[in-house]
């Protein structure tokens, strides 16, 4: 029994205070980080209550790192990560019958396929998705897509999911089930009902209430939120499925998942898009949302041979339903500067419901699509300009950013003026130019602009680039304009703790907003976040028309910084270096020459070495399998292929591991030559290069 805590003495207290922090600390750690909790709930309360009594008592006593303190008793590190085995991609879209007819043709196009191929379709479910990994049965950990290569450990939440079977009788010794967490919407409205009564804030859809729901670091809120589960797909296997996708779906059923009662097999494009007019015309009886319908190859050898892009398989695509839409009234045009100094121009809405959302705000891109006209004399809107006051229908697809689809000229009032864009950056006063054959009007301040400036760094800290736990875009925005600690440059960020310690007045942990705790927090992210993956670091340089996807291709192909540097300053229109970088699938001309004019750009290449300075770089693995006689080694195809198509070459030759260049070189391992090889055997032969057949070439890609 302990003593009451009106009889201890402040030794007494202090002593007490230091085991409970411990034993509470640690009972958080096994309950949050998801091993099984060590002690009861009700344990738990009571060291809790016990631990803020002895406080009421000692104030004196309170310690810095008090579990009183820490909100929820949420551990800091927040969820665990877990590294997926098999990547989880995305889905290329299509939005209309000739996209998807045009899907069938590349598929046929890249295996040679003359015959008609047999697709399943099924509804795309707007949730979340999920990987759950099961060995020998037993559901060993269930993790979110997280950036497709990591994501967030929500075992203990995904235990509360009644779809979700804990274990499995007859499946592979490893299986990762795949399918999309959702929230149906009669749980969604009770759900709201119930928070509503309680005074908390109604979620906005289904969608956000189930990402909600289940990424919680209190199981017992997700436990109290309805979720459901659909399977359809795997990660790592141990054993196939079944030889068909719609085989594979039937195994998972009879396993014990839900998967969609929509799903069918269907011969054609046509049999698609039939299937697809079924489904959209029972999309608001489901009782659950979707937000389209999702085709994929049913035979898995074919889709083992089409295999996949950087983010998304050749073998799938999502067919989204039409843009839901909606009328408001435009309350004003705000413009605001891009990172790359574009202008770009925002209607401030008259809030309205689109699609379940609330939308105050969309874009209207540039001058060109205010006016009505782009720069080709071509006819927007019917050729319908925008002005202040006037009444627009807004769409919005999915996660796209809403638009403005028409404008109710009727309900103009006769006085509204046309809008007159800005000829000066709204932020630096610098003159905004538009450059010939460009509809968007730029910020020719460059370096000195404060708007570029801290739209470069809310994108270099943004998820998918260094993504730092406690340097979002607000703080950035503070320590930008901060005059003790400033951040004006990615490099700035890596030598903030080393500032703030060499600053004998002003520390960090003594402002408002920062404490002990949370600045320690942030410089262990900053630390962390010096370890960077290579595309995520050349996505985050934030350079014009490079996204997530060409970060992924530049990094898979150069695999290490040193290697892509020098190809990117050796790149000079017409060269071999400039022709390999030119060849990566993905990357076009004007990619490449926004990337070159980077690197060539002076001031821009010394932020670049500056920041390279602080960083441990990680450079790529490739994705190949286990052993194969082309990995690491650089090639190139010419002449015709008789037996595959060059694309699945090419892409066959990525999977095990080799690089494909356009052009030979010194850097060339290995000519891939087929009948009517012209000068680029030539070439080889001049370089002593080994020149092989395709029949040689099919014995390599095979494995033998
Ligand atoms: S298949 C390799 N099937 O859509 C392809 N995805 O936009 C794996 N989704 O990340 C995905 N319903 O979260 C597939 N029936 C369905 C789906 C589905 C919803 C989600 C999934 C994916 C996203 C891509």
């Amino acid at each position: 029994m302990s003593k009451r805590v009106e009889d201890l003495t402040l030794a007494e207290a202090k002593a007490e205070l230091g085991g409970l922090a411990q034993q509470i600390g640690r009972a958080n750690r096994a309950y949050h980080q998801q091993d099984s909790p060590e002690i009861t709930d009700a344990d738990y309360d009571a060291l809790k209550r016990r631990n803020t009594a002895i406080e009421a008592r000692f104030p004196q006593a309170k310690r810095s790192d008090s579990p009183s303190d820490q909100v929820g008793a949420a551990p800091s590190e927040g969820f665990g990560k877990i590294a997926h085995q098999v990547p989880m991609l995305s889905l290329e879209n299509a939005f209309d019958p000739e996209d998807v007819i045009d899907f069938d043709r590349r598929i046929r196009s890249f295996l040679g396929h003359t015959e008609a191929l047999a697709f399943t379709a099924e509804p795309k479910i707007d949730g979340l998705s999920l990987s759950i990994r099961y060995e020998h049965g037993t559901l060993i950990y269930a993790a979110t897509r997280g950036d497709g290569d990591t994501g967030e450990d929500v075992t203990a939440n995904a235990g509360c999911i009644p779809d979700i079977p804990q274990t499995l009788l007859d499946a592979p010794e490893v299986l990762e089930v795949r399918g999309e967490v959702y929230m149906a919407h009669e749980d969604f409205r009770v759900l709201n009902d119930r928070l509503t009564a309680a005074g908390e804030k109604p979620l906005a859809n289904p969608r956000n209430a189930a990402a909600g729901a289940l990424r919680q670091l209190d199981v017992a809120v997700t436990r109290s939120r309805p979720l459901r589960f659909f399977a359809y797909a795997w990660g790592a296997l141990s054993q196939e499925l079944a030889p068909t996708q719609l085989g594979a779906i039937e195994r998972l059923r009879a396993l014990g998942f839900k998967t969609n009662p929509l799903t069918r097999l269907c011969q054609s494009p046509d049999g698609l898009l039939a299937h697809y007019a079924q489904i959209e015309s029972q999309r608001a009886v489901l009782g659950y949302d979707i937000d389209g319908v999702v085709y994929k190859v049913n035979e898995l050898a074919l889709q083992a041979r089409l295999g996949y892009r950087s983010t998304t398989p050749r073998w799938a695509i999502a067919h989204k339903f039409a843009a839901e839409l909606a009328w408001t009234r435009l309350e004003s045009i705000v413009v605001q500067v891009g990172r790359t100094g574009a202008l770009s121009p925002v209607a401030r809405l008259s809030p309205v419901t689109v699609g379940g959302v609330v939308v105050s705000n969309a874009t209207l891109h540039n001058e060109d699509y205010i006016a009505g006209r782009s720069r080709n004399g071509e006819l927007i809107r019917g050729g319908k300009d925008i002005r202040i006051g006037d009444w627009v229908q807004i769409y919005r697809a999915g996660d796209v950013i809403p638009k403005v689809a028409d404008v109710d000229l009727t309900k103009r009032d006769p006085a509204a003026q046309p809008f007159t864009f800005p000829q000066i950056c709204p932020d630096c006063g610098s003159p905004a130019e538009r450059q010939a054959g460009d509809s968007v009007r730029r910020c020719s301040g460059g370096l000195i602009c404060p708007a570029q400036g801290v739209e470069r760094l809310k994108h270099f800290v943004s998820r998918g680039a260094f993504d730092i736990e406690g340097l979002g875009a607000k703080q950035v925005e503070f320590f930008y304009a901060d005059e003790v600690l400033p951040i004006r440059t990615p490099a700035q960020i890596f030598t903030m703790h080393a500032r703030d310690a060499a600053n004998p007045l002003q520390k960090l942990k003594n402002r408002d907003g920062y404490g002990e705790a949370s600045v320690a927090k942030l410089f262990a992210a900053i630390e962390t976040a010096r370890q960077v993956r290579l595309d995520k670091l050349i996505f985050a340089l934030g350079i014009r028309h490079l996204g997530e996807t060409a970060g992924a291709v530049l990094a898979r192909h150069y695999m290490d910084w040193t290697a892509f540097e020098a190809g990117v300053l050796a790149a000079e229109s017409g060269n071999a270096a400039w022709a390999e970088l030119t060849s990566i699938e993905g990357m076009g001309n004007v990619m490449a020459q926004s990337l070159v004019a980077a690197f060539r750009n002076p001031a821009e290449y010394a932020a670049i070495a500056a920041l390279i300075g602080h960083l441990q770089i990680q450079p790529v693995k490739p994705r190949a399998v286990a052993s194969s006689a082309v990995a690491g080694l650089t090639l190139v195809f010419t002449g015709t292929l008789e037996k595959m198509s060059r694309a699945e070459a090419k892409a066959r030759a990525e999977m095990l591991g080799a690089k494909v260049a356009g052009s030979v070189s010194a850097k060339t391992d290995l000519l891939i030559a087929g009948p009517g090889a012209g000068s680029k055997a030539k070439e080889a032969e001049k370089l002593g290069i080994r020149i092989i057949d395709e029949d040689e070439w099919l014995r390599l890609a095979a494995g033998t």
